[in-house]
């Protein structure tokens, strides 16, 4: 393969990689983005808040026009509630589901998913957390620690990957191989703020420990150029995988 074709293909998987998350209150907003990125960027990831505004018949639209999309709902409930939500939801078409990293949680997602497209994720430890804040709630675990105990419960329910910070991929990694998806938030580029996130990692940093996927809200939302931003990002991934 020639060089540049090489550098093409190289640039087209790193696109890939980058899901850009909608943290919008409204459709509207979110729709600006997106044409904003035209096709620079080819996955989105639908949080909470634009759920609760139509996101959820927006997501249908996105994949009508040839998007993938993560419907980040971070499920959990009783079992029977899971199932029923996650039934519903594999019919909508989007890519990934996040459920929370909770055994039973896990198991009903699965079953309810099964025969259909839909990738179920385990939510581990969410990456505003640090060790503190799981003493706070409660938890006797530290980070690293319940990170570790939740990939090996979801690997065991046949979750398709995990949520994690880049700071737990590399060891996660090693322990499933490709066997699972990791998907890594609290994305930070050099000279980007933390804003409320604590397990940050640079873009570059998070693919050289075996992150899949990077998602990546605030750094292109907030951006004054969000396709520079995303640019920047998309060549940050791709100087790593070459
Ligand atoms: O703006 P920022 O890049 O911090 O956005 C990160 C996104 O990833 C948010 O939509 C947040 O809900 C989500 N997320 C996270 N940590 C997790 C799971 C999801 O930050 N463990």
């Amino acid at each position: 393969m020639s060089a540049a074709a090489f550098a093409l293909q190289n640039a087209a998987a790193a696109r890939e990689k980058l899901i850009v998350a909608l943290d919008f209150a409204t459709i509207r907003e979110a729709e600006a983005l997106v044409t904003t990125l035209g096709d620079r960027v080819g996955f989105y990831k639908i949080g909470s808040e634009l759920a609760y505004g139509g996101g959820l018949s927006y997501a249908q639209d996105l994949i009508k026009d040839g998007k993938q999309v993560f419907l980040d709902l971070k499920l959990h409930d009783i079992g029977i509630t899971v199932s029923r939500a996650s039934a519903k939801i594999a019919r909508l078409g989007a890519r990934f589901l996040t459920v929370h990293a909770y055994p039973q949680t896990m198991k009903a997602a699965k079953l309810a998913a099964a025969g259909s497209s839909l990738r179920l994720l385990g939510v581990t430890v969410l990456t505003s957390y640090d060790d503190h804040d799981l003493a706070d709630a409660g938890y006797a675990y530290g980070v690293a620690d319940l990170v570790a105990r939740r990939a090996g419960q979801a690997y065991e329910a046949g979750l398709d990957g995990l949520i994690l910070s880049a700071q737990e991929a590399g060891v996660v990694r090693a322990r499933f191989g490709q066997d699972m998806i990791l998907v890594t938030p609290g994305i930070r580029p050099a000279n980007v703020e933390a804003s409320g996130q604590k397990r940050t990692m640079t873009p570059a940093a998070a693919i050289a420990a075996g992150a899949d996927y990077l998602v990546v809200g605030r750094p292109v939302t907030q951006a004054r150029n969000p396709r520079e931003a995303a640019e920047a990002i998309i060549a940050e991934i791709a100087a790593t995988m070459s």
